[in-house]
């Protein structure tokens, strides 16, 4: 079902009106220039609102505008995303600043076509940003936009699919009006995050109501179809803080994969045959090729990245010999404690470099 021309124009001034009402204040809706849009949508394509508003303006503060961030070097920038997290995205954005410095004299490009060109920008990215920075007439899918859409049209079909999300962004298209596209397409997402809820839908509150071909058929707590997701895994890993007098040995984990770049302690996982004890001393001789003795224990860090529960065992080590050479790691340092804070890191890594410098150095023989 497409929505009649005289249902659109109410839909749009309902929709508007509502968002004029009940916008939530974020300090990325506060002006319409292109870069702090962009680094914003970046920061939100995977990280919660709160989170990013809570690191939105400090980003904003050390790198002022496109060029500052195109001109700073790399580590600078993945120190800056620390806590944000996918880091593959700053160095995108990094990229991309750099490309639009060099090819577009420093102005983001307010056409699709050399937009999709830039790093990291894929077609939700380029709409966001260009429909709310340039009030291009450009529709927008994302989680929360994805289940209204489906609600509104009782979409039966598996969204992730290539045609139902085509169905979904030829509605989208057809639903964005002439004027304030970048208020629209914000109000759509505002509405998927207050009102139209995974779950139960808060449906009394909602200014789409009338519209909602899901509500009219009583289907709103179960469409969108949703994937079954899979189990949550567990895992124990060992990290190992060594130290040589008053330095410990710190990582730099290699460009691809999770955390490119960061740095890190020597840690691994501890697989079921093994101790604590053996984990620490192996990961040091495996990932490092130097030899430590196990001093003790400094306690226990729990992260989870996307469906992983993993829980660090933190070790205090002394280096006993070797040379430090890398196994898998570009490369490895010995640093005091104060060069810590400079270094890009892992949220949890920052809280195991806490743990340890809580622990005290131990400067001791050699
Ligand atoms: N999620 C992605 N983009 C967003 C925006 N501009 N405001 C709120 N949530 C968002």
């Amino acid at each position: 079902m497409l929505l009649d021309r005289s249902a659109i124009r109410l839909l749009r001034r309902r929709l508007l009106a509502w968002f004029d009402r009940s916008r939530r204040d974020l300090p990325w809706r506060r002006d319409r220039d292109p870069y702090r849009i962009w680094v914003s949508e970046v920061m939100l394509q995977q990280t919660t609102v709160p989170t990013v508003a809570r690191r939105f303006e400090s980003f904003l503060a050390r790198f002022p505008t496109l060029g500052d961030l195109a001109r700073a070097e790399e580590s600078d920038v993945l120190q800056a995303w620390q806590g944000l997290g996918y880091y593959r995205r700053a160095r995108h954005l990094h990229a991309a600043a750099k490309k639009i410095l060099r090819d577009h004299d420093g102005k983001f490009p307010d056409q699709p076509g050399p937009c999709r060109e830039l790093p990291g920008m894929g077609p939700y990215l380029v709409n966001a940003v260009l429909s709310q920075a340039f009030e291009r007439r450009l529709p927008i899918l994302e989680a929360n936009t994805q289940r209204l859409y489906c609600r509104l049209l009782n979409e039966a079909g598996d969204p992730t699919t290539a045609s139902v999300r085509q169905r979904l962004l030829a509605f989208a298209e057809s639903l964005l009006p002439d004027q304030r596209v970048g208020d629209f397409n914000q109000a759509l997402m505002e509405l998927g995050a207050l009102v139209c809820l995974p779950g139960t839908p808060d449906c009394s509150r909602c200014p789409l109501a009338d519209f909602c071909q899901a509500r009219r058929a009583g289907t709103q707590a179960v469409v969108p179809l949703t994937r079954r997701r899979s189990p949550i895994e567990r895992r124990e890993e060992i990290a190992l803080v060594v130290w040589r007098r008053d330095r410990a040995l710190l990582l730099q984990r290699p460009e691809n994969g999770r955390w490119p770049l960061l740095w890190e302690f020597p840690r691994a996982s501890r697989s079921r045959d093994e101790s604590s004890e053996e984990t620490a001393v192996r990961a040091a001789k495996q990932l490092a090729g130097i030899d430590v003795r196990l001093r003790r224990r400094l306690g226990i860090v729990r992260y989870s990245v996307l469906r992983e529960h993993v829980t660090v065992e933190c070790w205090e080590a002394q280096w006993r010999r070797g040379q430090v050479s890398p196994s898998w790691h570009l490369s490895g340092r010995w640093l005091p404690i104060a060069d810590w804070p400079a270094l890009p890191c892992s949220s949890p890594q920052r809280r195991l470099a806490l743990l340890a410098s809580q622990g005290g150095t131990c400067p001791a023989e050699e």
